[in-house]
């Protein structure tokens, strides 16, 4: 079998031994996908205006939503590409932690948002796997939405957040 065969991850239908503590047929802790869409990739950006001036202009990008978001130190643009978003993301204070990013790592993204029918499920189904988190509970996000955020070191090195609309 090809290294790549073995990776591909269609290719478990009679792979029990790839799923750790589960016996045939067993319960899997998640029993369908929880993740429905991407709802944005969020860039962090030194200055929103510039950022959404180069997607116009270089994307002919538009602008759907502008917010800010006090709680967390920031602003956003939304700019709509299909169902989902890309969000440029800005510190509006300088103890912001995407102000500390931007300092550590400079522009880029920053993190991935995934769509779900709950937040507090997908997050329960996190946290019962002992994955670490940022928001112990789902709290407001930017639109209306609900979110919770999942540490970056609890799965493939990626800040994720959970976004119920
Ligand atoms: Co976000």
């Amino acid at each position: 079998m090809s290294p790549l065969a073995v990776r591909n991850p269609y290719d478990n239908a009679d792979d029990d031994d790839a799923r750790s503590g589960e016996g045939d047929d067993g319960p899997s802790v998640v029993d369908r996908p929880l993740l429905t869409e991407i709802d944005h990739v969020a860039i962090a950006v030194h200055d929103l205006g510039d950022a959404i001036d180069t997607y116009r202009e270089t994307f002919g990008a538009v602008v759907e939503h502008r917010e800010v978001v006090e709680s967390d130190g920031v602003e956003e643009a939304l700019l709509r590409v299909a169902e989902s978003y890309v969000q440029l993301l800005t510190p509006t204070s300088e103890d912001s932690p995407v102000a500390k990013y931007l300092e550590r790592k400079g522009e880029g993204v920053h993190h991935i948002a995934y769509r779900v029918e709950s937040c507090a499920e997908a997050l329960a189904a996190v946290k019962a796997q002992g994955h670490a988190v940022i928001d112990e509970e789902p709290r407001p996000g930017s639109r209306g939405t609900t979110v919770a955020f999942i540490h970056p070191k609890a799965i493939c090195g990626t800040l994720i957040e959970l976004v119920e609309e």
